[in-house]
């Protein structure tokens, strides 16, 4: 297994009260594994991201990657945030190039990659833009082939199509899952759309309401590759969605009551 989260918890402190986060989570992902996790907010998704990036310790269990403890930042995960945490004094260009020129790549080459990513998201033409100037979606897209560019062996991916219109997030579904396809990446996907969630991904770990713990994990065995614009129309879709929908729906009536 690549990503290990073995019995989590995690708690904050606020105000000098304690906020369990994630309570006694238990999940693998496998080398070449696309997994999406969906739950309601503030279960600990991000969380959840955070801790295999390296950003922050648990406060019980463990997180492993590769089979080591995650002690440090990861340098082997790219992680897309869910605030997109572009630089406002760089161009887009200058964004996306950013990490080429902390690993030293030489100018060319750095060039070359860049604007391949940038055109591969839709922004060709845009390159000398800054954040300021670009609309919700267009800067997810900047973040995106910020992430992609120095191709990282893992991906943590938290709601990164939330801002897109349904039309490009789909176009984004099958750009992201040809790179997948091509060159076996790890994934890890925090949504909230279940659709999007069952068309990318080999497994979906539904989490409970807070504090965070697996609810039910299930398998997507849909073929590879698959068409994003028309796999939501088959009837193994529509069973897997409804398993899926059934479990979250259960805890948006217990919220009800409350
Ligand atoms: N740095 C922090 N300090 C204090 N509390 C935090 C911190 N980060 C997260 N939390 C709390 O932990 C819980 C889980 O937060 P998290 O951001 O992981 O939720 P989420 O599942 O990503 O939610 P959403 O779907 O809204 O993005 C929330 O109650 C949040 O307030
Ligand atoms: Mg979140």
């Amino acid at each position: 297994m690549l990503i290990e989260y073995r019995a989590l918890g995690k708690r904050f402190w606020k105000g000098g009260k304690p906020v369990q986060a994630i309570d006694n989570l238990s999940f693998s992902v496998a080398k070449g594994e696309f997994v999406s996790v969906v739950g309601p907010s503030g279960c600990g998704k991000s969380t959840l991201l955070n801790l295999a990036a390296g950003l922050m310790a648990p406060t019980s269990g463990e997180v492993r990657y590769a089979g080591e403890p995650v002690r440090d930042v990861n340098h082997r995960v790219g992680y897309m945030t869910q605030k997109d945490s572009l630089m406002p004094w760089r161009t887009v260009e200058g964004n996306v190039d950013l990490a080429l020129r902390i690993q030293g790549v030489a100018r060319g080459e750095r060039r070359d990659r860049t604007r391949h990513y940038i055109n591969l998201v839709g922004l060709g033409g845009f390159e000398q833009h800054y954040p300021g100037e670009l609309s919700g979606g267009m800067r997810k897209r900047v973040a995106l082939a910020r992430l992609l560019v120095y191709d990282p062996e893992t991906l943590l991916m938290d709601e990164p199509f939330g801002a897109l219109d349904a039309q490009l997030k789909m176009v984004m579904h099958e750009e992201l899952l040809a790179i997948r396809d091509r060159t076996n990446k790890t994934i890890v996907f925090v949504t909230h759309d279940l659709t999007e969630a069952v068309t990318l991904s080999d497994r979906v770990v539904v989490l409970a309401p807070r504090p965070g713990r697996v609810k039910l994990i299930h398998e997507v065995p849909l073929e590879r590759p698959r068409n994003v614009f028309q796999i939501r129309f088959t009837p193994r879709f529509g069973e897997i969605f409804e398993t899926l929908w059934s479990a979250i729906e259960q805890d948006m009536r217990k919220g009800e009551e409350v």
